[in-house]
C-alpha cells in the first residue's frame, strides 16, 4: 500500500476517499478525451495516414473515426428525431453539430448532425376573405399572402394566417358584440381579439415585411420571441405589433372600455398611450400602407379608384417581390461568389450555381421598374445594364458583401472529374488519388495551408449552417439536383421568387428586350473548357450520380474506399446534403399542419390551397 503520506485524500474518512478519487478520475477522464470544444480534439493527419495503411482491409473500421476515442462515443445511437430524413440524408439535431465528425455522435456515418432546429416564433396576421370581391381581386390577396408568408419565413418566423374563427373564440369577443363601432374599426378589433386568442407573438398587416438584411436588429429582437412590453414601431401605425398575451387582452380590453370607441378607426387610437412601448428607430419593415403606396403613382392610379381597384391590386404582388429581392441585392455590394475550387474539369459541375447566380443578379419584372421599397427610400434600384458582380474564385471568402453559392461533390465525383475516368478503382484511389481535394482547396485562404483537412470541418460547417452562414451563402450538392425542387425550395429560401423565365422571342419586341436582360455568364478564371470537354464533364457527372447510388459490388466498394480515403469531404457532402434537406422537411412538415388549419372554417384563405 502506498505511504498514507503520498495521498492528497488520505486525511479523508475512507468512504469519501473512494468518492473522491473517483470524481477527480472522472474529470481527468472529460478534460482528456471528452472535451467540449470540437477544436481541442487531437485529429491529426497522422491519423488519416496510418489509417491508410488499413486500406481497404479494414475499411468498415476506418469509416467511423468514432474509434479513434472510445470515450466519446455512446453506447447506443441517439434516438431517431421525429421528420429526421429524407430520401438518403438523415441527421440528428444537436448542440454538438460543430464536432469535425458527425458519426462520433451519430454511430452512423449516414447521419449528420445539425444544429438544433431554432424555434420559430409565430408572426400572425389576420385576413378577412370577405364578400363581394372579384377574382382578380381574391387572387391578388391570395399571392399577396404567399408573398407575406415566404418573406417572413426566410427571416427565421413562423408565419399563420387567422381569420373570423379566432377572432370569435376570445372571449372578449362577446363585448365587441354589444358595441356600435365603425366597420374599420370593427375589422381592427377582430384582429386584435384574433391575437389575443393566439397569444405571445407578433400581428403584423400582410402588407408588412421585412425587407432587410437577416441579422437586422429589430428583426433580430422580433426572432428572439420575448417581448417584455407591448410595443409598436413609430411610423408604421398599426402595421406590426409585438407582444405577449396578457398584454394583448388588456389593451383589447382597454379599447373596449373606451369613451370615443364609436368615433375612431382603429385600437391604438383609443388606448391609452402608457399601453405601448414605442419603438423609433428601426427601418427593418416595409409596410405598403395607403401613404406609401401613394408613392407607386402607376399603381395608386388603379388602386385608388373604385372601377380599377382589383387591376392596381394585382399589380403589388410583383411590386413587392421586386423590392424584396432589390433588398437582397443591395445587401451583397461585393455580388455573388460561385465557388469553384479545382477550376481544370469542375465546370459543368458548378453550371447550376452559374445559373443561380445569374438569375440572383437579375432584375425582377416590376409594374414600377427602378422603385425602392418604402422603408428604404435610399436603395439603390436594380438596373438590367449594371447587374450585381458574378465571380467564379477558387477560395471561400468570408466577406459580409458577398454572396457564395458553393457546390459541394462527393468525393467520387470530384475524383472522377478530375482524373477524367469513370473506371475508379481502390488501387488507383490509394496511389493517384489526393485526400480531401476540396476543402483543402476551398480554404486554402481562409484557414491556410497548415491545418489538417479535419480542422477545417468545423468552419465549413459553420459557414453552410451557423445564423450568419445561412445568410450569406448557398451550398448545392450536384448529386442530386431537381430545378423544380430547388426553384421552390429557393424561394423560402430567400423569401422572394427569383427571376427564372427563359426570355422568349416574344418578349424581345416589348421596349425592355427580354435576352439582354439576363446577365450573360461570368468569364471562367483561367483556361476556358471547349465544348468536347464539356460534354466529357457532363457524361462523367452523369456516371458518377448513378454510380453514388449503386448498392452493388464493387462499384459499392469504390465507393466506400473513396469515401474513407477522403474523410473530411464526405462529411462536407454529408452535412450539406443533410442540412437542405431538412431545410425543406421543416417547411413542407409546417406547409402540411396550415393547410389542415386553412382548410376548415377559414373560408376565403383556405379555399386557395392547391
Ligand atoms: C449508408 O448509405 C449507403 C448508401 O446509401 C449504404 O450502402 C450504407 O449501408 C449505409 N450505411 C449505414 C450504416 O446505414
Ligand atoms: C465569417 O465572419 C463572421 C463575422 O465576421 C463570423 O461570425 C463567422 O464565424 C465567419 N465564418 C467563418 C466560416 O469563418
Ligand atoms: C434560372 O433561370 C433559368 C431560365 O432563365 C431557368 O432555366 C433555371 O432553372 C433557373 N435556375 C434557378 C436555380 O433558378
Ligand atoms: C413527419 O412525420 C409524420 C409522422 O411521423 C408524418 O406523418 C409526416 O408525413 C412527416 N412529414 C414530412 C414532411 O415528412
Amino acid at each position: 500500500m502506498a505511504p498514507r503520506s503520498l495521498n492528497p485524500c488520505s486525511y479523508l474518512p475512507r468512504r469519501l476517499q473512494i468518492v473522491v478519487s473517483l470524481a477527480i478520475f472522472t474529470i481527468v477522464c472529460i478534460a482528456l478525451f471528452g472535451s467540449a470544444s470540437p477544436y481541442e480534439i487531437p485529429y491529426q493527419e497522422e491519423i488519416s495516414d496510418k489509417a491508410a495503411e488499413y486500406l481497404p482491409k479494414q475499411i468498415s473500421n476506418l469509416k467511423t473515426p468514432g474509434w479513434i476515442n472510445p470515450f466519446r462515443a455512446p453506447a447506443h445511437a441517439p434516438p431517431v428525431q421525429a421528420n429526421s430524413s429524407s430520401g438518403e440524408a438523415s441527421w440528428f439535431s444537436d448542440w454538438k453539430w460543430q464536432n469535425p465528425f458527425s458519426s462520433s455522435i451519430t454511430l452512423d456515418e449516414n447521419r449528420s448532425v445539425l444544429p438544433p432546429l431554432k424555434k420559430r416564433v409565430p408572426i400572425y396576421t389576420y385576413y378577412d376573405g370577405g364578400k363581394n370581391k372579384d377574382q382578380v381581386a381574391m387572387k391578388a390577396e391570395h399571392d399577396l399572402l404567399v408573398i407575406w408568408r415566404r418573406a417572413w419565413w426566410a427571416q427565421g418566423l413562423k408565419p399563420v394566417v387567422l381569420g373570423k374563427p379566432e377572432a370569435i373564440n376570445n372571449p372578449l369577443y362577446r363585448t365587441l358584440q354589444n358595441l356600435e363601432v365603425d366597420p374599420e374599426m370593427e375589422i381592427d378589433l377582430m384582429r386584435w381579439l384574433a391575437w389575443g386568442n393566439m397569444g405571445t407573438g407578433i400581428l403584423a398587416n400582410w402588407l408588412a415585411l421585412p425587407m432587410a438584411p437577416y441579422g437586422d436588429p429589430t428583426l433580430t429582437y422580433l426572432r428572439r420571441g420575448e417581448y417584455p412590453e407591448l410595443t409598436r414601431y413609430e411610423g408604421l401605425s398599426s402595421g406590426i405589433f409585438a407582444g405577449e398575451k396578457d398584454a394583448i387582452n388588456k389593451a383589447i380590453k382597454a379599447a373596449l372600455e373606451g369613451k370615443e370607441i364609436a368615433e375612431k378607426k382603429a385600437l391604438i387610437e383609443v388606448v391609452p398611450e402608457k399601453i405601448f412601448n414605442v419603438d423609433p428607430q428601426h427601418d427593418a419593415i416595409a409596410f405598403y400602407s395607403t401613404s406609401a403606396i401613394k408613392k407607386y403613382k402607376n399603381i395608386a392610379e388603379k388602386l385608388f379608384n373604385e372601377e380599377t381597384r382589383s387591376d392596381g391590386l394585382s399589380m403589388l404582388p410583383e411590386l413587392i417581390n421586386s423590392h424584396l429581392h432589390t433588398t437582397w441585392q443591395n445587401q451583397f455590394s461585393s455580388g455573388i461568389a460561385v465557388l469553384k475550387p479545382l477550376p481544370e474539369h469542375t465546370s459543368q459541375m458548378v453550371f447550376p450555381a452559374i445559373e443561380l447566380a445569374r438569375n440572383l443578379s437579375q432584375c425582377s419584372d416590376s409594374p414600377s421598374p427602378s422603385s425602392c421599397p418604402p422603408n428604404r427610400e435610399k436603395c439603390s434600384p436594380c438596373v438590367a445594364s449594371h447587374p450585381m458582380l458574378i465571380t467564379t474564385p477558387t477560395i471561400f471568402r468570408n466577406t459580409s458583401t458577398l454572396f457564395t453559392v458553393g457546390t459541394i461533390p462527393h468525393p467520387y465525383t470530384l475524383a472522377s472529374l478530375q482524373h477524367q475516368t469513370d473506371t475508379l478503382n481502390t488501387r488507383f484511389i490509394r496511389r493517384q488519388t489526393k485526400r480531401d481535394e476540396w476543402i483543402l482547396a476551398a480554404t486554402k485562404e481562409l484557414l491556410g495551408t497548415g491545418l489538417s483537412s479535419f480542422s477545417r470541418l468545423t468552419h465549413v460547417k459553420d459557414a453552410i449552417a451557423s445564423d450568419y452562414g445561412q445568410s450569406h451563402s448557398l451550398w448545392l450538392t450536384p448529386e442530386k439536383y431537381d430545378s423544380k425542387t430547388l426553384q421552390e425550395d429557393l424561394a423560402w429560401i430567400f423569401g422572394f421568387v427569383i427571376p427564372n423565365d427563359t426570355p422568349d422571342d416574344g418578349r424581345s419586341e416589348t421596349p425592355v428586350p427580354g435576352p439582354e436582360r439576363r446577365p450573360p455568364p461570368p468569364k471562367p478564371e483561367g483556361k476556358v473548357p471547349d465544348q468536347r470537354a464539356l460534354m466529357r464533364e457532363k457524361t462523367l457527372l452523369d456516371k458518377s450520380r448513378i454510380a453514388l447510388k449503386n448498392s452493388v459490388k464493387p462499384t459499392a466498394i469504390v465507393r466506400d474506399v473513396v469515401e474513407a480515403w477522403n474523410l473530411a469531404d464526405t462529411e462536407v457532402w454529408r452535412f450539406a446534403r443533410a442540412y437542405n434537406a431538412r431545410r425543406r422537411v421543416e417547411r413542407l412538415k409546417w406547409d402540411e399542419e396550415e393547410k389542415k388549419f386553412a382548410g376548415g372554417e377559414k373560408g376565403s384563405w383556405g379555399r386557395w390551397w392547391d
